[in-house]
């Protein structure tokens, strides 16, 4: 196809139908990225497709750890295959391997004609298009910009019961360990006028539950780009948007909570009782090392505070084991730590060199095998608190919020799946259907390794 002038006719006319593929990894904010992608692109009129029968594919990526870096390169090398026998396809990478790597994507995996940043993602639907209609292009976003690009408000039509929004972009933490600030560039706040308006919307068009998303949402607001307005602030104006029933917001860095968003669970009755508060270790010496800025004390200070405001806080956590220097000793206090705190769930990892980060050039590096024993050891002492949590709340009644079928069964027919306040995943029958997105009262009385067992009681709602 050659080089056309991008008119509304050639839109309507050659664009409409193209069959499009989108593959997430990471974080939810490559979720979120990879949920607005979808509705802007089908409100242009493309057509979510299955991978064999797509045109366009579009891979938002993660270089977080070594581990999911690797997954993005095999599988372009699996769509290279596939484009090679289909020349009409072609594929947009993005996120913050695109980032990391840039234009150096082209070269290995010509078929790639669009690379994204996180903040290239809002031109993406309109790039497609361009790339669509001229085989012979190929198109970089990848500079980081100082303000938050608003995006065009994708479709109008109804949305799921969840959804995310993004409230801010980037991070300034610069933890040793993490490459994230390098992919993300640095931190800039949304305004809250649009944050509101975009929860309205949603709210409006059928969301039940939202999650506030950020890099490090407890400093929302305190950048060049903020407002004014406090996170604790902002989670008093979204908690307020008239039908919403859940709030939730990831991810909390330790060291910036302030007391007044400890005190909205307390005061907000629709913001879920939950917390993910990575941790990371603890031990102080490593703690300092990772450059957190906060120290064991302090955070079982906190843990302190939210129980007082809501006893029944549903707390997880993110750990790295064998981050350079981490003894024995070291690991062993972060194995107290998820004794003494009894988090719910924990993800752990174990540290993996990342390209650039202070870390990479730390002395006493934990062999590969100590740290694989050390995410062992931890996992199965968290997997027994995490039972631990999940027996006790057999006998409660708890409110779940439907996901959608389960993969459950036991002869008593179809089994649902959703989530109670603190976030533990509860499965139960009924024989309805269009329970998706419902809210739903249910006895629990079993629990599995990660999961909860229960019946309903009355009807959904
Ligand atoms: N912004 C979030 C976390 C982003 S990354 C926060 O500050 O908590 C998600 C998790 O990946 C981190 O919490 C950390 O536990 C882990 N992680 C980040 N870099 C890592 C690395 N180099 N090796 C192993 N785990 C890492
Ligand atoms: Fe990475 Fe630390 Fe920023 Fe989280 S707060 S994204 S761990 S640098
Ligand atoms: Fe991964 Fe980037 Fe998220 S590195 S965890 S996709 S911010």
């Amino acid at each position: 196809m050659g080089q056309r002038s991008l008119s509304r006719e050639y839109q309507i006319g050659d664009l409409l139908d193209v069959r499009f593929h989108i593959l997430t990894f990471g974080c939810q904010m490559n979720v979120a990225d990879s949920d607005w992608l979808t509705r802007s692109l089908v409100a242009r009129g493309w057509m979510p497709a299955a991978e064999e029968e797509a045109q366009v594919f579009v891979v938002t990526t993660c270089s977080v750890r070594e581990k999911p870096e690797q997954k993005v390169y095999s599988l372009l090398g699996r769509l290279k295959e596939y484009a090679d026998r289909n020349p009409e396809v072609f594929a947009a990478v993005g996120g913050c391997v695109a980032q990391q790597v840039g234009e150096e994507f082209w070269r290995r995996f010509p078929f790639v004609r669009l690379i994204f940043g996180t903040d290239g993602t809002g031109m993406v639907p309109q790039t497609l298009e361009r790339l669509a209609l001229d085989a012979g292009l190929r198109v970089s976003l990848l500079d980081f910009l100082d303000h938050y690009p608003e995006r065009e408000p994708a479709g109008s039509g109804n949305v799921g019961a969840q959804a995310f929004v993004n409230i801010m972009q980037g991070c300034d933490n610069f933890c040793a360990y993490c490459i994230v600030p390098f992919t993300r560039g640095r931190q800039k706040s949304r305004t809250a006028d649009a944050v509101v308006a975009e929860c309205e919307s949603l709210v409006r068009r059928g969301a039940r539950e939202l999650t506030l998303l950020g890099q490090n949402v407890n400093s929302y607001g305190q950048d060049r780009r903020g407002d004014g307005t406090t996170f604790a602030g902002l989670l008093h104006r979204v908690a307020a948007v008239p039908g919403l029933l859940r709030l939730k917001f990831t991810t909390s860095h330790p060291k910036d909570i302030a007391p007044e968003v400890i005190e909205a669970f307390r005061t907000l009755s629709n913001l879920s009782p939950q917390l993910h508060l990575p941790a990371q270790s603890g031990a102080d010496s490593i703690l300092a090392a990772m450059g957190r800025k906060y120290t064991r004390e302090r955070y079982m200070g906190i843990v302190r505070d939210l129980r007082a405001a809501c006893p029944h806080i549903a707390l997880s956590t993110d750990i790295i084991v064998g981050f350079p220097g981490e003894t024995v000793r070291d690991f062993e206090e972060t194995l107290s730590l998820l004794e003494e705190v009894r988090f719910i769930s924990a993800f752990s990892f174990k540290y993996s060199d990342r390209p650039g980060v202070r870390a990479e050039k730390m002395d006493f590096k934990v062999p590969e095998e100590e740290k694989a024993r050390r995410l062992e050891v931890l996992q199965e002492v968290q997997n027994r608190i995490t039972a631990e949590d999940l027996l006790a709340q057999v006998g409660r009644r708890a409110l779940v919020l439907v996901e959608g079928p389960s993969r459950m069964q036991d002869g008593r027919g179809a089994f649902w799946r959703g989530r109670d306040e603190g976030g533990r995943i509860v499965n139960f029958p009924h024989s309805g259907t269009g329970l998706t997105g419902k809210m739903a009262e249910v006895v629990i009385l079993g629990a599995k390794k990660h999961s909860l067992t229960g019946e309903m009681r009355g009807a959904a709602w």
